[in-house]
C-alpha cells in the first residue's frame, strides 16, 4: 500500500488491518500511551472543499502520531491559481512525508498520487470517500461484535459515500443494498468494480430503487445529504425528488430490530433523516464521527510509519 485512494485497491487483508490498527490506537489512547510513530514527518491537507471532521480528525491524528500538519486550503496556495497538478506533487514531495487531499475531481487525485513519490490520502472526491467508510467499519464493528454476514443498507443518493461503503462492505464480508431514485443512481463503473469484489466475497450487493426492499432486515441503515459539495444550485430539485427516501421512523421499522443507524455527517435534519432517527436510540453517529481519527491514525501509522 502506497496511497490510499479507494477501498477497491485494497485486499480484505489489509482493510482489516487499518481496522485493527485503528480499533488498537484508539484503546491506547484512552489509557494514556503517547506514540511518536510520525515523529519529525509532516502531513500536507489540501483542501479543495469545505470540512469539519476530516480536517480536525487529520489535524489531531497527525499531533497525536507526534508529526506536524499543514493546512494547504486551495485559496490560499498556487494550486487553485492553475498551478499543474504535476509541478504541485513534484515540490510537495521534497518537503512533505504525505500528502492527503480533499477535491471535486477524482482524476485528480489519481494524478497527484502517481506524480507524487510519496503516500496520498484520498480525503473525498466527487466518487469517493474511503476514510470515512474505514471510521464507518470500525464503529459498526464495535457496536455489532463483528463484520462479517451484517447487511448494510444505503438510502438516498448514489453518491461518493454510496460508492465508498459498496466497496466497504465487499472488503469486510458484508451484504450491501443501496437504494436511490432513478437518475441519481450509483456510478455504473463503481458498481461494475463492486460487483467483481462481492462475487470474490461471496455476500450480495442489491442495486434498486425501492428502499423498503434495501432496508428489509438490515444490521446498519446508512444515509448521506441529498445535495452533496458542488451540488448547491441543484438543492430544491432534489430535496423534493428525494422525498419519498428520507429514512423516518416508519422506515426503519422494515430493518432489524437491533439495527444502527449511521450518517458520514454533515446531516439535515427533516431531509435525508428525520430527528427521532438521527436522535434516537439506534444512532451511533457521533461514534463514527470520533472514529475518523482512530481509523486515519491507522491510515497514516501504516503509510508514513
Ligand atoms: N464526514 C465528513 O467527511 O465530514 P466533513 O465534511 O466535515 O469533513
Ligand atoms: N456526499 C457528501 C459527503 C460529505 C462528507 C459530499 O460529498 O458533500
Amino acid at each position: 500500500m502506497k496511497d490510499l485512494i479507494s477501498l477497491h485497491d485494497l485486499t480484505s487483508e489489509e482493510v482489516k488491518s487499518l481496522l485493527q490498527l485503528g480499533i488498537k490506537l484508539k484503546a491506547e489512547l484512552k489509557a494514556g500511551k503517547e506514540h511518536h510513530i510520525l515523529k519529525g514527518k509532516t502531513l500536507g491537507m489540501i483542501f479543495t472543499k469545505s470540512s469539519t471532521r476530516t480536517r480536525v480528525s487529520f489535524e489531531v491524528g497527525m499531533t497525536q502520531l507526534g508529526g506536524y500538519p499543514l493546512f494547504l486550503s486551495s485559496n490560499d496556495i498556487q494550486l487553485g491559481r492553475g498551478e499543474s497538478i504535476y509541478d504541485t506533487a513534484k515540490v510537495l514531495e521534497r518537503m512533505l512525508d504525505g500528502i492527503m487531499i480533499r477535491t471535486y475531481a477524482h482524476q485528480d487525485v489519481l494524478d497527484l498520487a502517481e506524480y507524487a513519490n510519496i503516500p496520498v490520502i484520498n480525503a473525498l472526491t466527487d466518487l469517493l470517500h474511503p476514510c470515512q467508510v474505514l471510521a464507518d467499519l470500525m464503529t459498526a464493528y464495535e457496536h455489532k461484535g463483528r463484520l462479517e454476514g451484517l447487511k448494510l443498507a444505503y438510502i438516498g443518493d448514489g453518491n461518493n459515500m454510496a460508492h465508498s461503503l459498496m466497496y466497504g462492505c465487499a472488503k469486510a464480508g458484508m451484504d450491501c443494498a443501496i437504494a436511490a431514485p432513478e437518475g441519481y443512481q450509483c456510478d455504473s463503473g463503481v458498481v461494475e468494480n463492486a460487483k467483481d469484489d462481492f462475487k470474490k466475497s461471496g455476500r450480495e450487493l442489491i442495486i434498486t430503487s425501492d428502499p423498503v426492499e434495501a432496508i428489509k432486515n438490515a444490521d446498519i441503515v446508512y444515509t448521506d445529504t441529498w445535495v452533496s459539495m458542488g451540488q448547491e444550485s441543484e438543492k430544491e430539485e432534489r430535496q423534493k425528488l428525494f422525498m419519498p427516501y428520507q429514512v423516518n421512523g416508519e422506515l426503519f421499522k422494515h430493518a432489524d430490530s437491533e439495527a444502527i443507524f449511521m450518517h458520514c455527517l454533515p446531516a439535515y435534519r427533516g431531509y435525508e433523516v428525520t430527528e427521532d432517527v438521527i436522535d434516537g436510540e439506534h444512532s451511533v453517529i457521533f461514534d463514527e464521527a470520533e472514529n475518523r481519527l482512530h481509523a486515519q491514525k491507522a491510515v497514516m501509522a501504516t503509510l508514513m510509519g
